[in-house]
């Protein structure tokens, strides 16, 4: 089974690129590989470093729809797969027995026209050409949960009692991000293919902030990307308790422009901090004097 893909990796790069997306090699691959083997996609990484993103991307990409499934504690089947519309179903019965009906009428409720069809079974119904599901935050959600995806996963169907087993007319592409706050089950994993998406290269976040904020002047789009990667990497990173993301790049760089910033200082990097850092200690943490140093710190050759 194999999802419709694109001819190289790299015409899989150029595609997210036009979609606003940037990847480097190592990514591009990790998604071109399930495209191919038509097998789901599990990423892992950091808050803020482009899991969610990737899966809008390569929908818009792919122009197929996307179908989310966004995940938290307590998130149930009925949720993401079904569920009748009782209110409706009751409606129908009392109706025909007004009318003096005999005959099977649980029969008649339980058919797809009383069914509620969340995520799950939308993207396995979705006509041509077919859906991206995302499954956002996977980690959030608990462990039976993921048990119960595991059909889904392996074989893109899924078993409705009254139904029977519903099988993908065209089986979804599916993306499952998870910020590791807890340990997955074995069982999902294997069904995936993995990959831990990591803090982006300088020149790869430079792009985008660059095509984010274009308003920013390229020196100040340069230091941006120097100095939050330099607050992800030993010794700076040792100050903080979480690293910015990419997000937080972005943001900064547009707080940058909205200041009339041409050039980052020490004042104004320590002043805008609560942009980078949303912990309070982190925020504090990040004084002019180390700002300075960040500043004036040599670039590994
Ligand atoms: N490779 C990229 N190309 C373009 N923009 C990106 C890229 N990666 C991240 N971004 C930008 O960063 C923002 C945050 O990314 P996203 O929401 O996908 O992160 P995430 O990994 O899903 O974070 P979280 O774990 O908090 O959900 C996006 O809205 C986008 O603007
Ligand atoms: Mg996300």
């Amino acid at each position: 089974m194999s999802h419709p893909s694109f001819a190289s990796i790299d015409a899989l790069g150029q595609a997210l690129q036009e979609a606003g997306y940037f990847a480097d090699r190592r990514l591009a691959t990790a998604v071109f590989l399930p495209l191919r083997l038509g097998r789901p996609l599990l990423l892992e990484g950091e808050p803020g470093v482009g899991k969610t993103e990737l899966a809008k991307a390569l929908s818009a990409a792919l122009q197929r729809a996307l179908i989310r499934l966004q995940c938290y504690d307590g998130l149930e089947q009925r949720e993401a797969l079904y569920e009748w519309n009782y209110a409706a179903q009751l409606l129908h019965m009392r109706a025909a027995e007004g009318r003096g009906e005999v005959g099977d009428l649980e029969r008649e409720v339980y058919t797809g026209h009383y069914l509620i069809r969340r995520p799950l079974l939308q993207a396995l119904q979705a006509p041509e050409p077919g859906a991206v599901l995302l499954i956002d935050e996977i980690d959030r959600a608990d462990e039976p949960f993921e048990a119960f995806l595991l059909e889904y996963l392996g074989e893109y169907q899924v078993s409705i009692p009254e139904l029977g087993t519903v099988r993908a007319q065209v089986p979804p592409v599916t993306i499952l991000t998870s910020n590791r706050t807890r340990e997955l089950n074995d069982a999902v994993k294997r069904r995936c293919l993995y990959h831990w998406l990591d803090y982006p290269e300088r020149e790869r976040e430079l792009a985008i902030v660059r095509a984010q904020v274009p308003q920013a002047s390229e020196q100040l789009t340069a230091q941006v990307a120097r100095f939050v990667g330099k607050l992800r990497q030993s010794p700076f990173k040792d100050a903080f308790a979480r690293a910015p993301g990419i997000a937080e790049s972005v943001e900064w760089a547009k707080a940058l422009v909205a200041l009339d910033t041409l050039s980052l200082d020490p004042e104004v990097a320590s002043d805008t901090a609560g942009i980078l850092f949303k912990q309070r200690e982190d925020v504090a943490a990040l004084t002019q004097d180390l700002a300075r140093e960040i500043l004036h710190s040599e670039d590994a050759a």
